[in-house]
């Protein structure tokens, strides 16, 4: 997968993909994330790129002309899958959108600064909008370095186990069970028995059975939702 993040702040969004999970797909060659200062493409020797709202209002708003000659210059090489802006007025992220990226061949995820962008960019270069959740981040570079983990660490190949991001909370409209490791005892506070009795379908039950409970408790309104 290529992704192409375009953005105001380069540096702010390059640390993680340089440690763990990320870079580990990007080492492996099965990611290539590239890097795109929206500045380069500013309208004038300052590199401007952003400018008053019409109608008035406090907070610059990003120029379409610099965000145009970026996409341009992006999708004259190639054609890509979606065009994903960050937005906290969108729909949320979840685990199916994250599953569904995973499989694209390309992506171009465009991050807000200031008040947004101007709204024909939207309308004329994005096709997806994605918020991180109910609250505003000061630019769109930590919302996309978290889609590009949940997005990451899904594509085959990417994680040590193949299994393990199969059983993450939410792939089955479940939060996770409860997970323990050695000592089996501590400080009298005991592993459940059933984890210890070697009997793997009894366990699996038993997990099953702890995911539900949960998620009634914590997240009753993803139970048997669509994600969508
Ligand atoms: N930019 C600012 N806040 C955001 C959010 N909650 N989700 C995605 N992008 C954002």
């Amino acid at each position: 997968m290529r992704i192409d993040i375009i953005t105001v702040s380069p540096e702010l969004i390059k640390s993680p993909f340089e440690h763990s999970i990320i870079k580990r797909g990007i080492d492996k060659g099965i990611v290539e994330v590239h890097f795109h200062d929206l500045r380069n493409y500013g309208i004038n020797k300052y590199g401007k790129i952003d400018d008053y709202q019409f109608g008035g209002g406090a907070g610059m708003v990003l120029m379409i002309e610099p965000i145009d000659k970026c996409i341009s210059a992006l999708v004259d090489q190639r054609s890509y899958d979606e065009v994903i802006y960050m937005t906290p007025d969108a729909k949320t992220l979840n685990q199916q959108t994250a599953n569904k990226l995973s499989s694209a061949k390309n992506i171009i995820i465009l991050t807000g600064h200031y008040k947004g962008v101007d709204q024909r960019v939207r309308e004329k270069f994005v096709t997806k909008e994605i918020s991180i959740g109910d609250y505003v981040l000061s630019g769109g570079e930590l919302a996309a370095a978290i889609l590009c983990d949940a997005v990451i660490r899904l594509i085959p190949g990417v994680l040590g186990d193949e299994t393990s991001a199969l059983t993450d909370s939410f792939q089955d409209n479940l939060l996770a069970p409860p997970v323990y490791t050695r000592p089996s005892t501590y400080k009298n506070m005991k592993v459940p028995d059933i984890l210890l009795s070697g009997n793997f379908p009894k366990i699996e039950e038993w997990r099953h059975e702890e995911a539900v409970k949960r998620t009634k408790n914590i997240r009753p309104d993803i139970l048997n939702t669509t994600n969508e």
